[in-house]
């Protein structure tokens, strides 16, 4: 019976997977089993971690990486006992994964984390899936994180048709350049107009959006992206385009980090509401990820057990 493993501070989204996976929409063949990693910190800061002490062959572990720096610690840990105490297929289900901005060394010396954080989890993890990942520079998922079975999901044809539902016709606007493989998707999942702005960042909350050449005067408007950090790059377009006589502005983005002011500095440029995925708990919750991940990660564990993968990680693994 294949298990689900999570840490306590996500038990909910990690309760929505294992119902999804126990669904015949997700392709259940056999139930799957949550279990929790006991974590307990010691007066000087370091985990000690505790597993169920017998694991079957199939084991997913669910973390999502917003505030990664703990997390990913937790999971050098967790993984190698996981397959000490049993497991032979493990697979890490990350909506939110971290690091992937750092994808070119922009100065020398600069670290590219990216393709070290992906190395760590490619030899601890068999699979990965996760949702929208920043891939900039470097086209796949399975470049950014060499793992015998690495899915990218997109949560944007979702906020798109949530777009067109709560803004019928509304102009999405990816802010960036970046931003332009989600917003084409959202945009023909919801049959909806679609542009993307430039953007020149110049620092952590210092960032210039100029605009596309077109119309927006009264117009809805909804900016789409993968994810909102300190929500200046949002604040920027959307002052822009309220300067430029749109309507509205909402947002739509995959991964809600919003750390500290970003959604005051939001709501001072004006934008109205906020809509994202539940890869990170927050108020503007409103997508339900379980039934992308389920079935991704359903079809992973058939895919492995019909090719055989465990070769290959295994290699990988060395
Ligand atoms: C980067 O290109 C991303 O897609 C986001 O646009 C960026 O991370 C948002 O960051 P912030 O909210 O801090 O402007």
């Amino acid at each position: 019976m294949p298990l689900l493993l999570a840490f306590d501070d996500e038990a909910a989204p990690a309760q929505r997977l294992l119902a999804a996976l126990n669904t015949a929409a997700a392709g259940a063949t056999e139930p799957w089993t949550l279990a929790f990693v006991q974590r307990h910190r010691f007066p000087d800061g370091e985990w000690r971690l505790r597993l169920p002490p017998e694991l079957p062959a199939e084991v997913a572990l669910y973390r999502s990486l917003h505030q990664p720096n703990e997390k990913l610690v937790e999971l050098l840990l967790a993984a190698p006992a996981a397959r000490e105490l049993g497991a032979r297929r493990l697979w890490l289900v990350a909506p939110y994964l971290a690091y992937m901005r750092q994808d070119a060394a922009f100065s020398p010396g600069e670290v590219v984390s990216q393709r070290h954080v992906g190395r760590w989890l490619a030899a601890a993890f068999d699979g990965l899936i996760t949702v929208d990942p920043h891939l900039h520079r470097v086209a796949t998922l399975a470049e950014a994180v060499p793992v015998a079975e690495a899915h990218a999901l997109s949560a944007a044809p979702l906020l798109g048709a949530l777009a067109a539902q709560r803004r019928p016709g509304a102009l999405l606007l990816g802010p960036d350049e970046e931003s332009a493989q989600w917003v084409r998707q959202a945009a023909d999942a919801a049959g909806l107009p679609a542009a993307v702005a430039r953007k020149v960042r110049r620092g952590d909350r210092e960032v210039e959006v100029e605009l596309p050449a077109l119309d927006v005067r009264g117009r809805a408007v909804v900016i789409l992206d993968d994810m909102a950090s300190t929500g200046r790059t949002v604040a920027r377009a959307a002052a822009a385009l309220r300067a430029a006589g749109a309507a509205s502005v909402d947002v739509a983005v995959t991964h809600a980090l919003f750390v500290g002011d970003a959604l005051a500095a939001m709501q001072a440029a004006d934008v109205g509401e906020v809509w994202s995925t539940d890869s990170v708990p927050h108020a503007s919750n409103a997508v339900a990820l379980a039934p992308l991940l389920a079935a991704a990660l359903q079809r992973s564990v058939r895919s492995f057990q019909i090719s055989g993968n465990s070769t290959t990680s295994s290699i990988l693994r060395k």
